[in-house]
Order: C-alpha cells, then sequence, then structure tokens
C-alpha cells in the first residue's frame, strides 16, 4: 500500500512557507550537482493542449510528474493543469506515493515565484502585484502573503480577479498598467498575449515571468527581455519554451546573458547589483521543484489521514 495525496492533503501536509524553504534547497541541490532532472518532454496534443513527463532524482527519491496545460479548460468547467506525481525510492525502484499533480503544481509555482522575488527584487521592495488569477495565480498570490508581502490582482477577466482577491485576502490593482507598475510583478497568463513591451519595465522593477512555461507563449518582449537582467529556472529548459525561446531564436539573448536562480542562491553568481537593476525570473517550471513538494509532503504522511493505494 502507498499514500495516495489528493489536492486538499498535499495542501495541509506542505504549507507555502514551507514550499519555498523545499525549492529553495531543491534550486540549491540543483546548481551543486547533487540532484538531476532530464529534460521535460512535451507530448503536444493541439490545439486542446499538450502532456508533460518530468521526471527528477535527489535526496534518495525519483519522480515523474505527467501534468497537462489545457488552457481552454476552464470555459469548460475543467483545469489548465492536471494530472499524478509518482514518488519511488531510488535504491530499489519502488513506487513511495503518489500526489494530485495540480497542487503541487501550484505550490511549487508559488514558491518559484516568490523565492526569485525575494532573491532578486530590490530588498525595499513594496508591494506585489500579481498578473492572472488562475489557479497557479492565486498560488503565487498565496505564497506572497505567506512571506508577509501586500499583494493586488489583476485580470482580464475582473470576476476572477475579484474571486482570487477575496479567496486569497488580497487586494485588486485598479488596472493593467497599475499592476504592471508594482515593484514586484509576478505574471501568471496563458502567454498568449505579450504584457511587457519594450521599456514597459522601470528601473528597480522585478518581475517572475510564469505564464510562458511552453512552445509558443510569451509574456515579454524580445526588446525588453534584452534590455534587463535575465535570470532563469534552468537554462537547458527556459531557453528552450517560453519567453527565453524567442529571445534566443531571435539571437537577443545568448547563454551568458543569462543566470540560473541556483547561481545566485549558491552564491557562485551576482544577482541584483543595486537598486537601478530591473530583474526578470523567466520560469518554466522544474521538476526538482515538484520533487521538493513531494519530499516535504511525504515527511508528513504519518500525521494525515490519506486513502491508500495497493501496488
Ligand atoms: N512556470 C511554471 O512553473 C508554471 C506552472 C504552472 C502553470 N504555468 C503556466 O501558467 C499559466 C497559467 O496557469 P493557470 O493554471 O493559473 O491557468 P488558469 O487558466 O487557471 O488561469 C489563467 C488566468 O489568466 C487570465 N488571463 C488570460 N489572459 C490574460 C491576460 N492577457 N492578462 C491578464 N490575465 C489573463 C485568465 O482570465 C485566467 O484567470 C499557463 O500558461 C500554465 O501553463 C506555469
Amino acid at each position: 500500500m502507498i499514500p495516495f495525496f489528493r489536492a486538499a492533503d498535499v495542501e495541509a501536509a506542505v504549507s507555502p512557507e514551507r514550499a519555498v524553504e523545499a525549492v529553495r534547497q531543491a534550486f540549491l541541490a540543483y546548481a551543486r550537482r547533487e540532484w538531476s532532472m532530464p529534460p521535460k518532454v512535451y507530448v503536444p496534443a493541439y490545439p486542446a493542449g499538450d502532456f508533460r513527463a518530468m521526471p527528477a532524482l535527489g535526496a534518495g527519491h525519483a519522480l515523474l510528474k505527467w501534468v497537462t496545460s489545457f488552457p481552454g479548460n476552464p470555459a469548460h468547467g475543467l483545469p489548465t493543469v492536471a494530472g499524478i506525481v509518482v514518488l519511488s525510492d531510488a535504491s530499489n525502484g519502488m513506487p513511495r506515493a503518489l500526489l494530485d499533480a495540480a497542487a503541487v503544481t501550484a505550490l511549487r509555482t508559488g514558491a518559484a515565484a516568490v523565492l526569485a522575488a525575494e532573491t532578486l527584487g530590490r530588498p525595499n521592495a513594496s508591494g506585489a502585484s500579481v498578473i492572472g488569477a488562475g489557479v497557479n495565480g492565486r498560488a503565487v498570490a498565496r505564497t506572497f502573503a505567506a512571506v508577509g508581502r501586500e499583494v493586488a490582482f489583476w485580470d482580464v477577466d475582473p470576476e476572477r480577479a475579484r474571486a482570487a482577491a477575496a479567496d486569497v485576502g488580497a487586494g485588486m490593482a485598479g488596472s493593467r498598467a497599475e499592476a504592471l507598475a508594482a515593484d514586484v510583478v509576478a505574471t501568471v497568463t496563458p502567454g498568449k498575449e505579450i504584457l511587457l513591451a519594450e521599456g514597459g519595465l522601470r528601473p528597480g522593477q522585478h518581475v517572475s515571468l510564469m505564464g510562458a512555461d511552453g512552445p509558443g507563449k510569451a509574456e515579454i518582449a524580445v526588446e525588453e527581455l534584452a534590455r534587463v537582467r535575465v535570470f532563469c529556472d534552468d537554462w537547458e529548459q527556459a531557453s528552450h519554451n517560453g519567453d527565453l525561446a524567442h529571445a534566443v531564436e531571435a539571437g537577443a539573448l545568448r547563454r551568458d546573458d543569462v543566470t540560473e536562480l541556483g547561481a545566485v542562491l549558491a552564491g557562485t553568481a551576482p544577482g541584483r547589483r543595486g537598486d537601478e537593476d530591473i530583474t526578470v525570473f523567466d520560469s518554466t517550471g522544474l521538476a526538482i521543484q515538484d520533487l521538493a513538494i513531494a519530499l516535504a509532503a511525504l515527511e508528513r504522511a504519518a500525521e494525515l489521514d490519506l486513502p491508500q493505494v495497493p501496488l
């Protein structure tokens, strides 16, 4: 028998604060090459969406997340992101737990957006705004709130922004321009529309770009990326998907222009150099983040009343 963590069980097991710490340790372990992560495999099912198979190995365990991005799903009452995480013992290959992939994804996405913002943002930065008030936007806002940062939502659908603000206990930005002008911004949209045009950011701002995590998606103009200091979760993955991929294709960014967040956390590369820097973190979402959350959940298994799955 192995435990199954339903979405509510994942949330009960791992607080947003614990998620930030677990994800910080995962980025560090990956930067030190203690954890490894074969490339994520996309299985396109366009135009509806795509499947992703995301493996990682670390801390004596292996993980596979089988997860979707079907952007049109909410219109049919279904979530954009769904799937299952399998956590296995890396000493004998035996499965140890199954977890709801959407809940794991939301926790680790919120954690990465906030970890990047707290690492790269100005130390005296004030409030944060979250653009895109869907499942993962809410997770980002909840995590900002958990680390004590005031947060305001903006969404093309004002009803969704209102509902998310009430759910998370956050505020609402008066307009898209106001949201984009915050000291700390997280974009968590489907990546079909450029939110940040050339010249859109001002000195001192930080943006965690979370939404454009797959082929063809973008939230920032290539010209704007070329103008700011760029950080990413993983060069291999980010340079092939989403915002960075467009800039690399256009020849506007090369490997040397981009710093991995783990290197900043490990102290082997500089982060923000001063109050005038504009910092941008491009996230494509890593399986090592999922592994961090799955391991943190497993630590609490005995305290929760979890359904058991026969093997
Ligand atoms: N980087 C990562 O690790 C990571 C993790 C999970 C999801 N994602 C990506 O994040 C995106 C959002 O995922 P989700 O699960 O929250 O989706 P969702 O469908 O639940 O929410 C998307 C929200 O964005 C809003 N929106 C759409 N276009 C917008 C625009 N131009 N400006 C402002 N708001 C807009 C929608 O109204 C909706 O509320 C997807 O592209 C998904 O693939 C990335």
